[in-house]
């Protein structure tokens, strides 16, 4: 049994790891969260309190970090600022939290000599043509495109090199988009999703042919808890569920699956630098690791997350009217 110090765990990928551990694992969790407007203690509601702990605190803020990492056996490092669009208002918080945040868990890794995974996300490698056989690979070269994923890129680089001057025993994991429950509605699909329930038409950005690569949260947890376990020291494994598709697809699908018009939607100004592609290729995860994804089915799974949705209501509402002021606000 292990101690994790699960950074983040009250956003939306964070949770669902902490739920993935307790439901999978003997381990204990301390979340270390700063409850910014992305975390929700609620999405922590239902733990058991004697396997999971809440410790409100900026990751920045060595005060309070080393005395938590010094009683870990692993930190697994989830936070961050995460909304490409909120990084286009202001970068600030990014920089503070993606690197200063990052910088400040690293050195009290080294010194507690303590193990330390790090989150990050396919967005590091930039962006592929729509017809590119391509797809990113851990040698892919780092060519991010926004503040959002500019500061992710420079926190792996911060891994990288704690791990080769330090000795840092660090892993890397870079993964595509994730879908399930307690994403904040900021995101695209509970955007639309809660868009659809509220009677909005969803709204796609530009055309909507912008291709995500999506994978269910509890996927990229078991992903996550299998580098924990197997993965070598100093290595990256980019985690990914063969699921791409393009925006356009994805919000027919909800419309369909909610028994609406397919083309009840609306074409809104485009992100400024927007991605056009992101695809991953997971062979090395698979291969040496022996990691699978288990939610083969991407039309199910979206379909469990739009009940969920539906089931909770009390979760999302208080975010939902300020989420959409601020994006009315840009045209989108
Ligand atoms: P999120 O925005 O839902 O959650 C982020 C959490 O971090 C929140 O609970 C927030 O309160 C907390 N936080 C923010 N700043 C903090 C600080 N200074 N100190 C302590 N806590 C702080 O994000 P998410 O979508 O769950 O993403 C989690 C991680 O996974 C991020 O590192 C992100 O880059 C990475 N990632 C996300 C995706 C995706 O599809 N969402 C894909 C790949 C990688
Ligand atoms: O690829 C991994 C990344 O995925 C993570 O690193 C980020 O933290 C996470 O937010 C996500 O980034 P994206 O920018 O891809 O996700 P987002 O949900 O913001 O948008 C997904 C796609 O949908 C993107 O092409 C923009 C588009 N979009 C988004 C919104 C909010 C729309 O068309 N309409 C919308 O209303």
């Amino acid at each position: 049994m292990s101690r994790l110090l699960v950074t983040g765990g009250a956003g939306f990928i964070g949770s669902n790891f902490v739920h993935h551990v307790v439901a999978h694992t003997d381990h204990t969790v301390t979340v270390l969260d700063k409850l910014t407007y992305a975390g929700n203690r609620a999405s922590l509601e239902g733990l058991p309190s004697d396997r999971v702990r809440l410790v409100v605190g900026d990751i920045a803020d060595a005060d309070v970090v080393y005395p938590l990492v010094a009683e870990a056996d692993a930190v697994v490092h989830y936070a961050a600022e995460s909304h490409n669009d909120n990084s286009l208002h202001d970068p600030r918080p990014f920089l503070d939290t993606n690197i200063i945040g990052t910088y400040t868990l690293l050195e009290a890794a080294r010194r507690h000599d303590v193990r330390f995974h790090h989150i990050s996300t396919d967005e590091v490698y930039g962006d592929l043509e729509l017809d590119d056989p391509a797809r990113f690979t851990e040698n892919t070269p780092y060519n991010p495109s926004s503040p959002y994923s500019s500061t992710k890129a420079g926190s792996d680089l911060l891994v990288r090199a704690w791990v080769r001057s330090f000795g840092v025993r660090a892993t890397i994991s870079n993964c595509s988009n994730n879908y399930g429950p307690y994403q904040h509605v900021e995101k695209f699909i509970p955007r639309q999703i809660t868009n659809v329930l509220r009677g909005i038409r969803p709204k796609l950005y530009g055309t909507g042919e912008n291709v995500r690569d999506w994978i269910h949260a509890d996927d990229h947890s078991s992903a996550v808890l299998t580098i924990l376990d197997r993965g070598e020291i100093g290595e990256t494994y980019l985690i990914g569920a063969d699921g791409e598709k393009d925006n356009k697809s994805v919000v027919e699908l909800i419309l369909r699956i909610t028994g609406q018009p397919v083309n009840a939607y609306d074409l809104v100004t485009d992100r400024p630098g927007h991605d056009l592609r992101y695809a991953i290729d997971s062979t090395k995860l698979r291969t040496e690791l022996g990691w699978e994804p288990t939610y083969g089915d991407f039309e199910s799974g979206l379909a469990a997350t739009i009940e969920w949705y539906r089931d909770n209501e009390a979760w999302w509402a208080p975010a939902k009217d300020g989420v959409e002021a601020f994006y009315a606000s840009k045209g989108q």
